[in-house]
């Protein structure tokens, strides 16, 4: 609700993009997601709205159709959020969350956490759309440890060839598709310790034509940022984010590299600087680990698996620490910059 403070409802309301959903869409499938496992699943009750859940279904509504379904808007969205939130404390007031419960969406309070999850991860999908919002200012602070400045020409790391441990241990929180920790052979790699600055970016179109990252634009012999209606300076130094994937593929190409692939990245995380201005692409298509079970519903991943989505690796400055998990996978389209997506290269050793 403090993200959305600065809004009125007709902005609140509006279709901004046929790419994201107008924030009232976001904001009643929190409330309803949430009434959905905790209220109705984990308390046994029935719907406050009967059948309005359907409309809040992300798979039966995809974002370009949401500003046209008939969803609760202004003071009704409002109350229904208060109503669901009070009946999700009502029901965890009487539940057993602890480690050795035998019900799985409750042990270690997984659907808790799931729940929790799903609403940072909307934060940051609303936070691309507020990136439309002319004078928008967010009212919480940036999330990630970056922005450091980046070096222009990035010192790489070796990684020697061997096996890898890649995705969570069954204890804890953590998504269907970051599952079940396995071993990954690797050959030996490099990687490079931040990821790829604005100021290389810029190189690189000058170099070849390349276009912009999402919400450049051309002033004068620089560039300037755009989003949320300003004209501000490209900082050189910045990691470069709001790219897709086709550029980071070009861009690494360029540079003789390539993108890392998400097991090397895993792999090499605990020598990376620079994580946390931007997600960053890696040359991986979104699969299943071996031995992978959906679960709590095959909507989360299992439907998004096979060769149209490529991984993104880390957190962004607008991903809650809470999400950021060194095995957390994310995946996106390979020509969507709406995220805030950059990139670092990676070549055989
Ligand atoms: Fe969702």
């Amino acid at each position: 609700m403090a993200l959305v403070e600065p809004l009125d409802d007709e902005q609140l309301n509006r279709v901004w993009s046929p790419l994201l959903s107008p924030l009232a869409w976001d904001l009643g499938h929190i409330a309803n997601f949430e009434e959905l496992w905790l209220v109705r699943r984990v308390g046994g009750r029935e719907p406050l709205r009967g059948e309005l859940g359907r409309f809040y279904d992300a798979i039966e509504n995809p974002r370009k159709v949401r500003g046209e379904l008939p969803i609760l808007r202004d003071e009704e969205l409002r109350a229904y959020m208060a109503d669901v939130r009070q009946r999700t404390l009502d029901v965890l007031e009487g539940v057993e969350i602890g480690a050795d419960v035998e019900d799985p969406l409750l042990r270690d309070g997984f659907v808790y956490e799931m729940l929790l999850a799903h609403e940072l991860q909307h934060n940051e999908t609303m936070l691309q759309l507020l990136q439309l919002v002319d004078g928008y200012v967010p009212l919480r602070a940036e999330f990630g440890s970056s922005p450091d400045a980046v070096p222009q020409t990035p010192e790489a790391v070796t990684i020697a060839a061997g096996e890898h441990s890649i995705g969570a241990g069954p204890r804890g929180f953590a998504y269907d598709n970051e599952r079940p920790r396995h071993q990954v052979e690797l050959d030996a790699f490099e990687i490079d310790r931040i990821p790829v600055s604005n100021g290389a970016y810029v190189s690189y179109m000058e170099a070849t034509g390349a276009e912009p990252p999402l919400y450049w634009e051309r002033d004068g012999d620089g560039w300037i940022d755009t989003s949320r209606g300003q004209r501000a300076p490209i900082d050189r130094d910045l990691p470069v984010i709001h790219v897709s994937w086709e550029q980071a593929d070009g861009f690494a190409r360029w540079t003789g590299k390539r993108l890392p692939s998400e097991f090397e990245w895993e792999a090499a995380r605990e020598q990376l600087d620079g994580i946390g201005h931007g997600w960053e692409w890696t040359s991986s298509h979104f699969l299943a680990y071996p031995g992978f079970e959906a679960f709590p519903y095959r909507e989360y991943s299992e439907v998004f698996f096979g060769g149209a989505h490529r991984v993104l690796r880390g957190s962004s400055w607008a991903t809650h620490p809470r999400v950021a998990r060194p095995t957390f996978r994310n995946w996106d389209l390979p020509q969507r910059r709406q995220i805030f997506a950059g990139l670092r290269c990676a070549r055989n050793a």
